[in-house]
């Protein structure tokens, strides 16, 4: 196995060949190979071209079933494959004679532009799917190649791969000396079987540098599949199995990608169930192959570095492989070509269709017939938060109260739920796109006493008893096999008593009727309260001791399969499966019934049933780490707020008309955290509502209808508040100015108008020439309105002084400042309470909204006391909502949670966390300029070196971001800053995980511009 690798012609020589034998003119450039010598070629004229020399000695016949399979691919197709360029004389290939006096052929073949896959980043699903496609379409094109040439080389088939048997010594670390072993053995095995699988020639080296994607960034398509040097006539099934393996290469979760490949592939080329079942030793065996070259070519041929080129990897892969069960990932495979995931799950329902079983067989004890189906889906209103993660206790006398108010059925359900109750990191995995939970519950679970008999309700014999978690001595799991006639399965009683106690042994022929063992108390019961987990598996996997009862929502189709539903052998009415709303539906739905300019958050919508602290989940289980929502100021439904507004809620809410003692309760707790200036409160229902009813303070007090706002400045969605906010005045859809409302540029000392740290004095002048103008109009002004760190223009902080020296013009002009604290208030910004606080002022009217009811709606607005006072002129304030018992013993709470929590100081601390770790992401990637802002309260900014505005890429990167469970949100004028405004609970392992995927997708290919 020679290489021609070091023996080079020069360009020029290169130049000359080309040209005499097919005329062109060209520049040169070398490409790697493991045996033939490739050049690019770029003629002035005909464009790229690509030129394979073939190493001396090479067989005629294979460089004419080369040209003639090229030929074939490209007879009227949809492939993009090389095609061959005919030469002076008319032949697809050409020779010549080397210096050495070796006859030499060559090819010239046109060139396909794009990117090599080794280089693409990220790989998706998507694009594996493609892959699979485009590698199918060879399949289909080439199963009609008539050919008797056969390739000599004959190592990189695999069913010739046992070759690699001899050379396991090569083979340095033990441990995978003995992955191969056993790879090869299996493989061994099923030789015979696998030797009659389907034929036929196929490409046979789909790997990473012979896949073209397009050079698209955002969304790349495959653009042709190259280098048919080791095509062979082998089964077919070879070449899936090789495509799988270079598309699953650097995956988290190889069996993902690879099922997404096998779904693309086939897609376009039917695979039949006897291929399928050898798929996954295939792709172990090109594994075996690849590694076992590599280590061969390690001695043989140190210098050619290509030749050890997915050498790390392939053992990367090898290593997870075989981690990964065969029988899941046939069954994975299965499901993806559209065959029932498990082979006999067809057989098994069509057995079932005349069973009906009874379940009253399996607790004969117990003398009730119905069912209670109760709902622990993520969606379950009745599963509140405060019963999760909890002492068991509590849920325990929860599903008491429900029993006794149930007493005639037995509380039971949850086939295929998914539930969010199994929060350990046992349960949880980082995949392919980011972390994900074990959520979707495998069995029936039946709500009984402890120490209730549990029977089987037909003949069986026991496979596996063993302790549903033997570490920490917790109850029985007992599985049944049960055979009929041509099938086999399984039954699972979960949560048993210990197995101590239990009689039975394995292989114990156990008749219908017999008692298995009791249920087991709490505390054997994994804490949870007693129950029995019952489920029906086709197949035990390889597992001997332990049986997974619950799933990730990415495998549910297979998992479904190998464990069907147990009501399909009972039958009961009340056990039925739990619906769900598609979200595409709701999508339609949206677009039916509300106005479309109700906006819906990344490009492909999520929809989230349930909140818990810093997390959104959505109804799959799937946990969104939340760095968005500051409305959920004290976490999402914090358990105080919500138990505070519940129980409120049952006795009265009624308005401001009578006496009640949580408006001042709530009156006194705000106004303590403002300096003694600002002692009057109105309680509103909305931010909108509390700058709206601001600006009546600021007009009435002042007499005047002037005002000054900012560049960016957002301040609500009502008529006046919309006329204040330039982020939507001169926006889409906007009116533009008004005339009474003057706008001041954004005082962004990092891409304003005036830039650096000097130039607070610019942004301050600029509002004295502005107010000079109004009253050289012979007007004055009613104030300024600002938010201390300015949200939607793109988290901008106030320069030094520019707060105390702008308030300093407007007092002089007699007009009042308002601070609209509806972002940044409550302890958010973690220096200071409120955000006005970090600029040494007190301004005249403070707008409060958004956290302070932690999703309640209410706002407020809190003044001087000659503003109120002014105000009361006879026409009476009275808002329907606003100061109502219930909004405000919520508030009152939100204010506790902060000051209990420690969240202010959380927020500093945490906060300064965040911004050191962007400081240094931005230092490894430039593309993220400045990153800014206090507390919890952040952002970063996305520009080229220029300080261009990247929103392209800024878009790119917050949706990315979700799809790794991360929510982010971006605006800015520019749409190109990220903002972080957590609730506050967000603490430094969150900020690891986000610092960690904002890694990986910042080396994304979008994200690669040029600076
Ligand atoms: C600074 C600021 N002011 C006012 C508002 C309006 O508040 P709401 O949406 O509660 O009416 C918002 C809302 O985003 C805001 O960010």
């Amino acid at each position: 196995m020679g290489t021609e690798a070091n023996f080079n012609f020069s360009f020029k020589e290169i130049q000359k060949l080309v040209n005499t034998n097919y005329g062109f003119t060209c520049s040169v450039k070398k490409l790697y190979g493991e045996k033939d010598l490739n050049y690019r070629l770029l003629t002035k004229k005909e464009g790229v071209y690509y030129l394979k020399i073939y190493p001396k000695n090479t067989d005629l016949n294979f460089v004419r079933f080369q040209t003639k399979l090229l030929n074939h691919l490209s007879k009227k197709t949809e492939l993009k494959t090389p095609k061959n360029i005919l030469s002076k004389s008319g032949l697809s290939y050409s020779h010549f004679r080397d210096k050495k006096g070796f006859i030499r052929y060559l090819r010239i073949n046109s060139w396909i532009e794009g990117r090599l896959w080794s280089k693409i980043n990220p790989i998706t699903n998507n694009l594996r799917f493609e892959l699979g496609k485009e590698a199918a379409l060879i399949t289909k094109k080439l199963k009609n190649f008539k050919s008797d040439f056969a390739n000599a080389e004959m190592q990189w088939d695999i069913s010739n791969s046992l070759w690699t048997k001899q050379y396991l010594k090569f083979i340095k670390r033990s441990s995978e000396k003995k992955i191969i072993k056993s790879f090869q053995n299996d493989f061994k095995e099923g030789l015979t079987k696998f030797k009659k699988l389907r034929k036929s020639f196929i490409h046979n080296d789909v790997n990473d540098n012979n896949i073209i994607v397009s050079n698209s960034l955002y969304s790349p398509e495959i653009n042709g599949i190259i280098d048919f040097g080791d095509s062979i006539n082998t089964q077919i099934i070879n070449d899936v199995a090789i495509t799988c393996v270079y598309a699953m290469m650097k995956s988290k979760n190889p069996l993902e990608a690879g099922v997404n490949v096998v779904k693309g592939y086939n897609s376009i080329f039917k695979l039949e169930e006897d291929e399928i079942e050898f798929l996954y030793l295939a792709i172990a065996m090109r594994l075996v192959i690849s590694i076992t070259k590599s280590s061969i070519n390690k001695i043989e041929n140190k210098e050619n570095k290509y030749l050890l080129i997915s050498e790390d990897e392939a053992i990367k892969l090898i290593n997870k492989w075989d981690t990964v069960n065969q029988e899941l990932a046939t069954y994975s495979f299965r499901n993806a070509c559209g065959y029932t995931a498990h082979p006999n799950e067809s057989k098994f329902n069509v057995w079932s269709i005349n069973r009906a079983f009874k379940i009253a067989d399996i607790f004969p004890s117990i003398d009730k017939k119905n069912f209670y189906n109760i709902d622990l889906s993520v969606s379950s209103n009745w599963l509140e938060n405060r019963f999760i993660d909890k002492p068991i206790n509590l849920f325990e006398n929860k599903i008491n109260w429900l029993k006794k108010s149930e007493s005639n059925s037995i509380i039971s359900g949850g086939y295929l739920e998914p539930r969010i109750l199994y929060n350990s990191n046992n349960y949880s995995r980082l995949g392919n796109n980011g972390i994900e939970n074990r959520t979707i519950h495998l069995g029936i679970d039946f709500w009984l006493k402890k120490n209730t008999p549990i029977h089987t309700f037909m003949d069986g014999t026991v496979a596996v008893k063993t302790n549903n978690n033997s570490e920490k001595g917790y109850g029985g799991l007992v599985i049944l096999e049960h055979k009929i006639k041509n099938l086999k399965f399984y039954s699972l009683y979960g949560h048993l008593c210990n197995v101590k106690k239990l009689k039975i042994k394995i292989g114990d022929k156990i008749k219908k009727g017999s008692k298995i063992g009791v249920l087991g108390n709490s505390n054997e019961n994994g804490n949870w309260t007693p129950h029995l987990h019952f489920q029906l598996m086709l197949s035990l996997l390889n597992f001997k001791n332990d049986f997974p009862g619950v799933c990730y929502y990415s495998e549910k189709s297979i998992w479904s399969s190998i464990c069907p539903d147990p009501n399909k052998i009972f039958k009961a009415k009340t056990l039925n499966k739990n619906h769900e709303d598609s979200d595409e539906l709701l999508i339609k739905m949206r677009e039916k019934y509300l106005g479309e300019n109700l906006s819906l958050s990344y490009n492909k919508p999520i929809k989230i049933v349930r909140g818990k602290g810093q997390y959104l989940i959505n109804d799959h289980g799937r946990k969104y780490l939340d760095t968005v929502n500051n409305i959920a100021h004290v976490g999402h439904e914090n358990e105080k707020v919500v138990e505070a507004g519940q129980k409120q809620m049952s006795i009265l809410n009624t308005n401001t008309r009578y006496l009640h003692p949580n408006i001042i309760k709530l009156s006194e707790k705000i106004l303590k955290t403002f300096p003694k200036k600002l002692s009057k409160i109105y309680f509103v229902n909305s931010g909108s509502e509390a700058n709206e009813l601001a600006i009546r303070l600021m007009k009435n007090y002042t007499g005047q209808n002037d005002i000054i706002v900012f560049e960016g400045g957002y301040h609500g969605t009502t008529n006046s508040t919309v006329e204040i906010s330039n982020y939507k005045y001169m926006g889409k859809g906007g009116k533009g100015e008004s005339k009474h409302i003057h706008s001041i540029p954004m005082p962004d000392v990092f891409r304003g108008k005036y830039t650096g740290s000097e130039s607070s004095k610019e942004y301050v002048n600029e509002v004295a020439k502005k107010v000079d103008n109004i009253i050289s109009k012979g007007k004055s002004i009613a104030g300024m309105i600002i938010e201390p760190i300015i949200s939607c223009g793109g988290q901008i902080e106030l320069p030094n002084n520019f707060l105390k020296n702008t308030y300093q013009i407007i007092k002089k002009n007699k007009g009042l400042l308002i601070s609209d604290e509806i972002q940044t208030g409550f302890g958010r910004v973690g220096e200071k309470f409120w955000g006005f606080q970090l600029h040494n002022v007190i301004p005249d009217i403070v707008t409060l909204g958004k956290p302070m009811g932690n999703g309640h709606p209410i706002g407020a607005v809190v003044c001087t006391k000659e503003i109120a006072d002014k105000f009361n002129n006879g026409m009476e304030f009275f808002s329907s909502f606003g100061g109502n018992p219930v909004s405000c013993v919520i508030a009152i709470s939100v204010l506790d949670e902060v000051k209990k929590n420690n969240l202010q100081k959380n927020a500093k601390v945490v906060g300064n966390y965040i911004k050191s770790e962007l400081k240094k992401v931005s230092k490894k990637f430039p593309i993220i300029s400045n990153v800014r802002g206090k507390g919890l309260f952040l952002g970063f900014e996305l520009t080229s070196n220029k300080l261009n505005p990247l929103p392209d890429q800024t878009n790119y990167l917050v949706n990315r971001m979700k799809e790794y469970g991360i929510l982010m949100s971006s605006d800015g004028i520019d749409k190109n800053v990220i903002k972080i405004k957590p609730p506050l609970v967000f603490n430094k392992d969150n900020t690891d995980t986000l610092i960690y995927f904002l890694r990986k997708v910042l080396k994304e290919d979008p994200m690669q511009v040029k600076l």
